[in-house]
């Protein structure tokens, strides 16, 4: 590509101010090819950032160890930069903009020296596609720009489509310049001081110190949810922390369900699972992120603007997810998991033996029993999407496809049933702002506590959360009758041994296949105070085998239980304060009358 492939002045005159800024070496336009791809890996290869996976084993893959300091999202180094901090909100870590840019300006000044800047047009969404949005991200990291062209499309065809228009500003540095003379490291970071920055008012993101994941492939976390989730309640659209599946019935009709989970909470095993009912099939539209926008018809239609998968690899397996495992057979890039001695990955539960010999994450010779995890739980794999063997045939429609359900989900070990559907718009958007879920490895800090997560969006909602569930709020009045139906779901019940209660994986299939009889207006269900839940007999459970009391525990609405959750709720409502859609508290004084009531 030549030396400035674009006439946009505007994209010219910031790439040029922020070289003056950043000081790097030299510039390079990606061109998002595939000799491009290359070049830049056997780079990495060189510097010893990667390594190459056997051809033999995993052809054209390759893995990387990051630094110990730089393995997850960083929440608590992740900002919001609105002009008024209300606006922001309780739920967002808020700075002053003026403030955070002088702060990170600092930073910034020769941040790049020694190395390359590397300019990275990529498009969310389809190219071209009405619902997609193109952004620009510098980074000075070629490990970013090998994963970013996994995950969305990158290069020419997007500066083509972007000719002089609008882009999405991102900047980002590991912030670990290279004076003459100083030597550079495999993983590059500057892991004391990361800021992961959002500038929703402008639409800018700013992102130092981090090689990792959402806190610097910037088109993921910080441009496709928190900037988006903004630009969407400006726009009048959604973008939402989702997984787009579409379920096939044995009649041969296709629903598209788009479902809401924290990290790290099995939404790419959702995505791609096999079902265990006869008849059915389920087909991935995407695995992480939904934007979606009301269609001519009036429906709601979704696309995945993202082109690849980053999954969390520990606990994937040919079991838990077949598809991903067959994904994941060529073409990646694995970051954190352990590397076999034959030059393959491996990660805990990949197989029901570990072979007798690793090399862990942290490059030390692992065994089995060595006492630590041979990967870090948030190891992760960057693959592209279309080597799904069940990617759905509309997965890159530029119209997306027509959502007719909505399911939040989380880790919940006891009080929320198997299953449960709202009674209306409302009340599923109340369901949605007092989700909680125990904490995962996906983001830094302490992992198994119940924490709320509204919409699985706490992370990553680019302005004031009850401001959001106003905008959900809007959102069904505008799609009425074409609203989607709503659920809840929660695979992670346990028995009073602290056992599962519920197989999960593919028999999760049962519990889809009930959600669309509900949307046909069948599926045997019962009314609760909470929702309509199936009856004994209302999931087909034909081959599964549950243990004795399972489902009655599983289906179970406990009064007294959900009398605290409700308490819980207010609590959490509380910080928003009048703010606050006054809906959502009558929804929740009605849940509370209805658990009152004889
Ligand atoms: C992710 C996350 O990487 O949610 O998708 O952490
Ligand atoms: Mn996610």
């Amino acid at each position: 590509m030549p030396k400035s492939p674009t006439s946009n002045r505007k994209l010219l005159d910031w790439v040029q101010q922020w070289t003056a800024t950043l000081q790097p070496a030299r510039v390079h336009w990606c061109d998002g090819s595939d000799a491009e791809y290359q070049l830049l890996c056997d780079l990495m290869v060189a510097t010893g950032t990667l390594t190459r996976l056997s051809p033999e084993k995993r052809p054209n893959s390759f893995y990387a160890r990051s630094d110990p300091g730089d393995v997850a999202r960083v929440e608590d180094r992740t900002f919001i930069c609105t002009a008024s901090k209300d606006d922001a909100g309780p739920t967002n870590n808020w700075r002053d903009p003026a403030e955070m840019r002088a702060t990170l300006l600092a930073k910034f000044g020769g941040a790049m020296r020694g190395r390359t800047l590397y300019v990275i047009p990529f498009s969310m969404g389809p190219i071209g596609s009405p619902i997609a949005k193109i952004g620009v991200q510098l980074t000075d990291s070629p490990y970013v720009v090998a994963n970013m062209r996994i995950m969305a499309r990158i290069g020419a065809p997007v500066l083509a489509a972007l000719g002089d228009g609008e882009f999405i500003p991102c900047v980002h540095s590991v912030g670990h310049p290279l004076p003459r003379g100083k030597r550079d490291v495999p993983w590059p970071c500057d892991a004391e001081h990361k800021y992961i920055v959002h500038f929703p008012e402008s639409r800018e993101i700013w992102s130092y110190g981090s090689g990792y994941g959402g806190n610097a492939l910037l088109g993921k976390k910080c441009l496709a949810l928190r900037i988006a989730s903004f630009a969407g309640r400006q726009e009048g659209w959604m973008a939402e922390h989702m997984l787009i599946l579409g379920l096939t019935s044995p009649a041969g009709k296709t629903y598209y369900v788009a479902a809401a989970f924290p990290s790290a909470c099995g939404k790419t095993n959702l995505a791609m699972l096999v079902p265990t009912l006869p008849g059915w099939q389920v087909r991935t539209v995407g695995d992480d992120i939904a934007w979606m926008r009301p269609g001519e018809d009036g429906r709601l239609y979704a696309i995945n603007p993202e082109a690849g998968f980053f999954g969390v690899a520990p606990g994937t397996n040919r079991k838990s997810n077949f598809n991903a495992m067959a994904t994941l057979e060529r073409d990646c890039i694995f970051t954190n998991v352990a590397l076999t001695d034959d030059g393959d990955v491996w990660w805990e539960d990949m197989t029901d033996e570990a072979p007798d010999h690793l090399t862990d994450w942290r490059g030390n010779s692992w065994m089995p029993g060595s006492g630590s995890p041979a990967a870090h739980p948030n190891a992760r794999y960057t693959a592209p999407a279309g080597a799904c063997p069940v990617i759905d045939a509309e997965w890159e429609s530029p119209r997306g496809v027509p959502i007719s359900a909505f399911v939040f989900g989380g880790r919940r070990a006891s009080v929320v049933p198997l299953v449960h559907q709202a009674f209306s718009w409302e009340h599923g958007v109340l369901m949605g702002a007092t989700s909680a879920s125990e904490t995962t490895a996906a983001a830094a800090g302490a992992v198994g506590k119940l924490r709320r997560d509204p919409f699985a969006m706490l992370p990553f909602c680019g302005y004031n959360m009850a401001d959001y569930f106003g905008h959900w709020l809007a959102m069904g009045a505008r799609l009425g009758p074409n609203a989607p139906k709503i659920f809840t779901v929660n695979w992670f019940r346990k028995d009073e041994r602290g056992k599962f209660l519920w197989p999960g994986f593919g028999e999760n299939s049962r519990v889809l296949a009930w959600i669309c009889e509900r949307l046909e207006g069948g599926g045997k269900s019962r009314e609760t105070p909470i929702g309509w839940v199936p009856t004994d007999d209302g999931l087909a459970l034909e081959g599964v085998k549950l243990p004795e009391g399972a489902l009655a525990e599983l289906l179970r609405v406990d009064r007294g239980e959900w009398k605290t959750e409700v308490a819980g709720a207010r609590e959490y409502f509380a910080q928003f304060g009048a703010r606050l859609p006054a809906p959502l508290t009558a929804e929740l004084d009605s849940l509370e009358r209805r658990l009152s009531a004889p």
